[in-house]
């Protein structure tokens, strides 16, 4: 069954190629959207528009691809609000806030984890995220990675095995052991169920050696690799990320000038977290200059108990716009074509014909609104692979 959108004020396809602006976006006004087979089957002017068997008119609105949130932890047991409200009163974020929530993972059932996972999938969806990495990292054993890993499978193909997350209680006094396990057995458990390997590479998490070894043992397993690298100081996690192709490098809070120049240079994607400085109250990085820089850049929600705990890639762009020096026209790229780049993925992030169906209408006459009224649920009608979603 064929559906056309039509009415619609403002339509980004993220297609550079189309309309008058340079801005990437790809804009279009006064067009419509014809998407058959969960596919997009033709786009264009709302008066040249081809007949459908279903018509659905937004009214004067604007349209986007669905948001693209390639960076999230979302099968996790426990909250860590009195930890986020101590920070609020002057305590400094810590890798070491982790492990309170593996201790909670560990001890909730796998019904219980599923529960929660659910819910965030439909709070995602209602926001007008479309597509969404998952990542594991709060169970590291065996079992406990491999049952993240499987849960996570259950509701996104973007699965992220994150064993190396940090160095859980019981190896303390032994990283290598710890690491040997992760490339062996842990890797031999999650891969089935990954499509990807990150690593936490940060003092008091992961040093660039180890990371290396991991994300090499991952690559021979046939996963693609991510990182997360540069949050709480400069390191050379980046410069890792970019010798090894990995598809993203996340966080980037503290990145030195030879780190902007390895990244425009790259493949690799460079994934803003400001969820993450907006939590911890840590610096906001300077989007404006690695733009500047021809850095590929990317914004997700990093949802997670301890370091972000939003869904909201709106919220993400208002503070982007606001705080990090991205346009409006920058943010939105970043949020879904950029996440798009970020998993390698050309079937979505963009409204182009043969793309995924996944679009999003805004409640407002333009995409610049996502930004100049923060905090407001903006987010109208939703499709996904061509169905309604929400
Ligand atoms: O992306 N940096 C490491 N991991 C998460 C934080 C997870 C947590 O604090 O529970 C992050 O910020
Ligand atoms: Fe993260």
């Amino acid at each position: 069954m064929s559906e056309l959108i039509t009415g619609i004020a403002e339509l980004v396809t993220n297609d550079p190629d189309i309309g008058a602006s340079d801005d990437g976006l790809g804009r279009l006004m006064d067009a419509a959207v014809l998407i058959d087979e969960g596919r997009i089957a033709w786009i264009g002017p709302a008066a040249s528009a081809p007949l459908a068997d279903v018509v659905t008119d937004v009214d004067g609105t604007a349209v986007i691809p669905g948001f693209v949130d390639s960076h999230t932890h979302l099968v996790f047991g426990g909250d860590r609000a009195a930890e986020f409200e101590a920070r609020m009163a002057g305590e400094a974020y810590a890798a070491g806030g982790i492990l309170s929530t593996v201790v909670a993972t560990r001890a909730a059932s796998d019904e219980e984890l599923r529960q929660r996972l659910r819910h965030f999938v439909e709070e995602l969806t209602a926001q007008g995220t479309t597509t969404f990495e998952v990542k594991s990292g709060y169970g590291l054993s065996v079992d406990d990675e491999a049952r993240l890993v499987r849960l996570a499978a259950e509701v996104t193909d973007e699965v992220t095995f994150l064993g190396a997350h940090v160095m859980p209680a019981e190896y303390q006094e032994r990283p290598d052991d710890y690491v040997d396990l992760v490339v062996g057995p842990m890797l031999a458990a999650c891969a089935p169920f990954s499509r990807w390997i990150d690593v936490f590479c940060e003092t008091g998490a992961f040093s660039v050696e180890q990371s290396r070894r991991i994300l090499e043992a991952g690559r021979d397993a046939g996963l693609g690799l991510r990182l997360h690298a540069s949050q709480l100081g400069p390191g050379d996690g980046v410069r890792l990320a970019v010798e090894l192709d990995a598809a993203s490098i996340d966080h980037g809070t503290y990145l030195t000038d030879a780190d902007i120049d390895a990244l425009a240079g790259s493949a690799t994607v460079l994934t803003l977290l400001p969820g993450v400085e907006f939590s911890t109250r840590q610096p906001y990085p300077d989007a404006r200059r690695l733009l500047d820089a021809g850095v590929t850049v990317a914004l997700a929600s990093d949802c997670n108990p301890g370091s972000s705990f939003t869904s909201s890639m709106a919220f993400c762009i208002a503070v982007a716009v606001r705080e990090m020096g991205m346009t409006p026209a920058e943010a939105l790229w970043a949020a879904t074509a950029g996440g798009a780049a970020a998993l390698r993925r050309s079937d979505v992030g963009r409204i182009v014909v043969g793309a995924r169906a996944d679009l999003v209408q805004l409640v407002a006459p333009s995409h610049v609104h996502l930004a100049y009224r923060p905090g407001v649920p903006l987010v109208g009608e939703v499709w996904k692979g061509g169905r309604r979603a929400r």
